[in-house]
């Protein structure tokens, strides 16, 4: 197993060690007053009059609370949300479409939260990388360069030969620092899917950041939603061992608390939600005063479900749907209160029809 150089630790305690609730936000003031009482336990006293182990870590160097500039950061989750990237598209001489991209894995610094500096592997200097959209039964080509110091892979999910899937071993297999390899294959099925490094360690090799949403159309489309959109949850592990210490949605910790979605109200907000969260078995997503139609994996066009909570594994992902009645600013976050007091928190801002 790799381990991540020491540089990139951050002085918070090991999150095994955490308080949760009112301690924990006691230890991050700009938390508690994103949301004063709306996650404190109302049975504690004040946040400054409650001693805990984090409150004693409050004056080290390190984390500060609240979210980066995504200028600064090199992140950022809002443009991420509507950004599908169609590729450069053709027509072959059969008629389809053919679609192309250029992907090259790159290491690269990120300043995820306020003074945490993260060494990230990324697909095309972003974490996550690029949202590749296509229409069921077009042509796919994926030119892959591998500009980092380790090999890396592109394995897809979806349906396609065993030498275009991104395995060490199989086909071209692992492609070394400095080697480019084409996948083709076609897109299908249609559904909400996502693509990640296969190489071993497999849990850094994703954890990383090689990894990124993949959208395949219906042929036919699916019912036009006004405000359709990619989260992708994920998480950062800064001081090395097999645990997270800070969560979020399309890359930066707090991100939407400081920059809600913005949507309106009554209007169809389509979301394609993906998690490739590694060390923690199980991540969730609940939005506040509302429920949404869920459809797992996006392979079906009636939904599964009417729910206001729904728990995603790796690798596991889905399309949320719904409407805000009112306007108004709703929460949305994991529904495990660790990752979100650690990052995966933030409002949808509903502006009046
Ligand atoms: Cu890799
Ligand atoms: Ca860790
Ligand atoms: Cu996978």
């Amino acid at each position: 197993m790799e381990r991540l150089p020491k540089s990139a630790a951050v002085a918070l305690p090991s999150r095994r060690t955490m308080l949760s609730g009112a301690a924990a936000l006691a230890a991050v003031p700009a938390l508690a007053s994103w949301v004063p009482g709306a996650v404190r336990d109302p049975g504690q006293p004040a946040a400054g009059h409650h001693p805990s182990h984090m409150e004693n870590h409050a004056g080290h160097a390190g984390f500060a609370g609240g979210s980066v500039p995504p200028a600064r950061a090199g992140i950022d989750p809002t443009a991420i949300l509507h950004d599908f990237d169609r590729g450069k598209a053709s027509t072959l001489p059969d008629g389809r479409t053919l679609r192309e991209w250029d992907i090259i894995a790159v290491d690269m610094d990120f300043e995820i939260a306020p003074g945490v500096t993260f060494p990230g592997w990324s697909y095309n200097g972003r974490i996550p990388g690029p949202t590749l959209w296509a229409r069921e039964g077009d042509a796919l080509r994926i030119h892959f360069t591998n500009a980092g110091a380790h090999p890396h892979t592109i394995h897809f999910h979806g349906i396609h030969r065993a030498e275009m899937d991104g395995t060490p071993g199989i086909g071209a297999g692992s492609i070394a620092p400095g080697q480019s390899f084409t996948y083709e294959f076609d897109a299908t099925p249609f559904g909400t899917h996502l693509y990640h490094c296969h190489q071993s360690p497999l849990a850094p090799h994703i954890a990383k950041g090689l990894y990124g949403g993949f959208i395949v159309e219906p042929k036919k489309g699916r019912p036009k939603a006004d405000n359709e959109m990619v989260m992708v949850m994920n998480g950062y592990n800064t001081d090395g061992g097999d645990d997270n210490e800070f969560y979020s949605v399309n890359g930066l910790p707090f991100h939407f608390m400081d920059f809600p979605v913005q949507v309106k109200q009554n209007e169809l907000v389509r979301i394609h939600l993906i998690n490739v969260l590694e060390y923690d078995p199980i991540n969730s997503f609940h939005v506040h005063a509302n429920f949404f139609h869920y459809y797992p994996t996006g392979t079906m066009l009636t939904p599964s479900e009417y729910t206001d909570t729904v728990s995603q594994v790796q690798g596991q992902r889905g399309i949320v749907e719904l409407r805000f009645p009112y306007p108004g600013k709703y929460m949305f976050h994991a529904h495990k209160t660790e990752f979100a007091e650690l990052g995966w928190m933030g409002f949808f801002e509903v502006s009046a029809a």
